[in-house]
């Protein structure tokens, strides 16, 4: 089971740290991880140019988000992780879901049936998290991923978290977040096992 996880916070912060814990447990059940951040990366934004409807060659920006591109199709398992930005997602996350339109009109089928998870991470405790979830959620739909969270009584739209500002180090004190995460995990895990076979 390889699984491919994605911050798209641009420092090592919460996120970094809360999708890096996502697959060390990951890792911990026998899975193949590999990681990707946007920290530091050139990253530039749709541009709408129709290239990649047109060519179906891929996106006309050669930039970092090859790798992006190659850890997507790698993988059987997608996490996704973004800190709240005004109430959702970083616009560093958004452009990464937007830049998917080169993949899938290349092959519109490139995604389907891989598995994805959520984490969003704020640093108030109700700042968009949930929002966050549910535009990542609306993202693997689109593009044929089956959406997981962690079920009802504690993650229900997946990982929550609440840095308080503090990156990393307050993620890790968020011990309700962490559950979210590790139930998230769990479930995503169990469906990764179920299509793998
Ligand atoms: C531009 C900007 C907007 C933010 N907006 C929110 C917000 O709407 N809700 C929230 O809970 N936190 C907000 N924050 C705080 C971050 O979500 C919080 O510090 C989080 O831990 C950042 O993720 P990181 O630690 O992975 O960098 C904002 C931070 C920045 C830089």
């Amino acid at each position: 089971m390889k699984v491919f996880g994605v911050s798209g916070s641009p420092r090592i912060g919460g996120t970094d740290f809360a999708v890096r814990h996502a697959l060390h447990l990951l890792e911990e059940k026998g899975c193949e991880t590999a990681y990707f951040s946007v920290k530091l990366k050139k990253i530039e934004f749709c541009l709408h140019c129709d290239y990649c409807t047109r060519k179906k060659e891929g996106c006309v920006h050669k930039d970092a988000l090859a790798e992006f591109y190659d850890g997507l199709i790698w993988a059987d398992g997608i996490v996704i992780g973004t800190p709240c930005y005004q109430g959702t997602l970083s616009g560093q996350t958004k452009t990464l879901l937007d830049r998917c339109r080169a993949i899938l009109a290349r092959d519109p089928r490139v995604l389907d049936g891989k598995v994805g998870m959520g984490i969003a991470v704020g640093g108030d405790r109700n700042g968009g998290q949930e929002v966050a979830l549910r535009s990542l959620h609306d993202f693997y739909i689109i593009a044929g991923v089956i959406p997981v969270a962690g079920g009802a009584f504690g993650a229900n739209l997946g990982a929550t978290l609440w840095s308080r500002d503090q990156g990393g180090e307050g993620v890790n004190r968020d011990e309700d977040g962490l559950r979210s995460l590790r139930k998230t995990v769990k479930r995503f895990h169990e469906r990764l096992e179920r299509i793998t076979g």
